[in-house]
């Protein structure tokens, strides 16, 4: 979810998530604003302004009362309203109370770099994405992985409990053996079940996740565990201490 600026709408793509069955409410922290994307302006890439990928918002009811007409008539003004409520860059770890309120589902911060961020996100939240989304944002950012051993620290020390999850870069097998040996309780794919989504649809991702499941278990084996449960600090080694 991105918290809108517009409260009820924020309450309203919570319900809604609830009711579609959703297991938990994954708030984006690092996209107050979009990054300065080149490419994206060069290409005159910017789908939100002529309405695509926004079905969420155009098929939400209070998103479109705040219309003088529906999306399908006018898809230009909805566009234009969404960027105006897209985000709310004025929010603080205090109104993370204002979610909890309202919903009982599990919170999963996304875009934790930071130990002092992976200390309040464990007070806030049962779970946390470490993630630099993918270095779209920030330019020569922290790469997620040097990030992770300082949050697995954090969290540690913290009187919390807070599953940590992890993202931006994830490809092969080793990938994610490597960030589970650095304490991450699972991983996520973001833009290789995209790119299967591309060229093959439905059938690209079933092949996308196959192949990296195949690669993860041969290099789980290669390794000498099996089973990730075996994954731990000493499968990697600091190259600092080199
Ligand atoms: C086209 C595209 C759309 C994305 N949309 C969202 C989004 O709506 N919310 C979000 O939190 N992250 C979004 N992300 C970031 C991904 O969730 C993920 O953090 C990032 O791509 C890094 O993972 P990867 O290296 O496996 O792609 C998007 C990324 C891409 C490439």
């Amino acid at each position: 979810m991105y918290w809108s600026a517009d409260r009820d709408l924020t309450a309203s793509l919570v319900e809604r998530a609830e009711a579609a069955g959703y297991g938990a409410i994954v708030l984006t922290l690092d996209t107050p604003l979009l990054g300065w994307r080149e490419r994206d302006l060069e290409r005159g890439y910017l789908p939100f302004l002529d309405g695509e990928g926004l079905a969420n918002y155009f098929s939400d009811p209070v998103f479109r009362d705040a219309l003088d007409q529906p999306p399908e008539e006018n898809p230009g003004t909805a566009a234009m309203h969404f960027t105006d409520v897209f985000a709310d860059p004025s929010l603080t770890w205090d109104d993370l109370g204002w979610l909890r309120e309202r919903t009982d589902l599990p919170i999963v911060l996304k875009g934790i770099l930071s130990p002092e961020d992976a200390r309040l996100a464990a007070e806030h939240a049962e779970g946390l994405i470490v993630s630099n989304h993918g270095g779209r944002q920030v330019d020569g950012a922290i790469g997620a992985i040097e990030a992770l051993p300082g949050v697995i620290e954090a969290i540690e020390e913290s009187e919390h409990d807070c599953t940590t999850l992890f993202d931006s870069g994830i490809r092969r097998g080793a990938d994610a053996i490597r960030a589970i040996a650095l304490g991450a309780d699972a991983v996520l794919l973001g833009r290789p079940y995209v790119y299967g989504l591309a060229l093959g649809g439905e059938d690209g991702v079933e092949a996308v996740v196959k192949n990296f499941r195949a690669d993860l278990d041969l290099t789980l084996g290669l390794c000498g565990c099996a089973s990730m449960r075996e994954v731990d600090r000493s499968c990697v080694i600091d190259a600092s201490d080199r």
